[in-house]
């Protein structure tokens, strides 16, 4: 097949890679490292009719869709329009991720466990809503945001400035004209990617994701700053989730006549009551494909295809690998605030030779003049594979301390102490 993938960052590099073992590959906008593996195409992901144009011209037999702009754009809309197989939900049934509130409304619909809420656009409401939550408040932009949509408060009057910023000040825009406020959920956090047909789902193993900026999760949020799979969860228990989260959800959106095709990625909260959805995404995690799709065997782009055309019963299962994968970030200064690109990177092939098994995704960076330089916050993610996570993480650390950068930040504990 020629599978065509939309996206440029380290997630885009991971599904290349591993859709190149079987596939002719093609990627729009793609970034210095998958112009290695793939034919790079300069278009825009979110320019749908290009996208379409590309299609059709190369001709490609899948569309993989990455990132959630080009959803939200209606890019499966347009290519399922033109009878183009593409992997990824229309703009409708992208809303999972793009508004939290139609998100907790298909919940509470499929009777799926998520954090007790309230949702609404008048900032009065909202602080009236705050009595019937205790601290710590969780108070959510509806909209997309960036990972600056969550604010965790501390107490009543964090959470009331919380709704003035959002609400009154309008300091995310139009994200945050509509607001959640929800129940505060304990437990660890685990991120499981569920390949949809639209009534069929293959679940993919758990993976867990680290998202502040700094070590002992402080600082900022971030896109993630490195991540593991295993996560370690009772098969039993993760088994469970089809019939608790994914199968409901997905029959929840097609009672509404939203057909769900793509990953449905679930964010969960292991608390002591069980798993709990924290929020949905319509697209693969980034970093945590870097740790789940190198433990992935077979085919790739069949089992996408067999999702993209409604046939995913019909394909066997991916085959997972025993070993662990542990990803570090490697990220420009500044990120997730300002940063400066352009900074000439050394030690990538070094770090590629290094011992064991060990990938070096490129996420932010470009080529100039033969020189490979940042070109994002987000620079590279340095895989390690081993027998155990703490080996694969022995093996990133090790490749990752070859590459370097100005400005260079990334997190020392990543995966430490699994
Ligand atoms: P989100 O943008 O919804 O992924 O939220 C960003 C982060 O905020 C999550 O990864 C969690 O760590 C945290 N968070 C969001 N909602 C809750 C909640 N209800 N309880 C605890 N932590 C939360
Ligand atoms: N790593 C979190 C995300 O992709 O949303």
């Amino acid at each position: 097949m020629k599978v065509l993938v939309l996206g440029g960052g380290g997630r885009e590099h991971a599904l290349c890679w591993a859709l190149g073992r079987d596939h002719q590959v093609w990627c729009a906008p793609g970034n210095a490292g998958i112009a290695e593996i793939a034919r790079c195409i300069d278009v825009d992901p979110t320019d749908t009719a290009a996208v379409r144009e590309v299609a059709l011209r190369a001709p490609v037999d899948l569309v993989v869709v990455g990132p959630e702009a080009p959803l939200v754009a209606g890019v499966a809309d347009t290519l399922q329009a033109a009878d183009i197989p593409v992997f990824g939900p229309t703009a409708e049934a992208a809303r999972i991720e793009g508004s939290k509130a139609f998100a907790k409304d298909v919940m509470t619909a499929a009777g799926v466990a998520t954090a007790g809420y309230w949702a609404g656009t008048d900032p009065e409401h909202a602080r009236a809503a705050l009595e019937d939550f205790a601290p710590p408040y969780v108070v959510k932009a509806d909209g997309l945001a960036a990972g600056k949509g969550v604010r965790i408060c501390a107490d009543h009057a964090e959470a009331e400035q919380a709704i003035t910023d959002l609400m009154v000040e309008q300091t995310l825009g139009a994200a945050g004209s509509m607001v959640v406020i929800e129940e505060f959920l304990d437990g660890p956090e685990v991120s499981v990617f569920g390949l949809c047909d639209g009534s069929d789902v293959v679940l993919l193993p758990p993976a867990q994701d680290f998202k502040r900026a700094r070590d002992g999760n402080e600082g900022p949020n971030t896109g993630g700053m490195g991540a593991y799979s295993p996560y370690p969860i009772d098969d039993a228990d993760f088994e469970k989730l089809r019939g608790s989260v994914f199968e409901p959800v997905m029959a929840e959106l097609g009672s509404r006549g939203m057909r769900y095709v793509g990953v449905l990625y679930a964010g969960l909260i292991l608390t002591r009551d069980g798993p709990k959805v924290l929020e949905f995404n319509a697209r693969f995690g980034d970093p945590e494909t870097q740790v789940v799709v190198p433990r992935l065997g077979g085919d790739l782009g069949r089992l996408l295809l067999a999702c993209a055309t409604g046939r995913l019963a019909q394909v066997d299962p991916p085959t997972v690998e025993d070993h662990a994968c542990v990803a570090v970030v490697l990220a420009s200064g500044g990120y997730p605030g300002a940063y400066q690109t352009g900074a000439p990177i050394s030690g990538l092939d070094s770090a590629g030779n290094s011992e064991g098994r060990v990938v070096v995704f490129h996420a932010g960076t470009r080529r100039v003049d033969g020189d490979i330089v940042t070109a994002g916050g987000r620079v590279l993610a340095v895989t390690g594979c081993g027998a155990t996570v703490a080996d694969a993480c022995a093996t990133a650390y090790a490749a990752a301390d070859r590459i370097s950068f100005q400005g260079l930040h990334r997190r020392s504990d990543i995966a430490a102490g699994v």
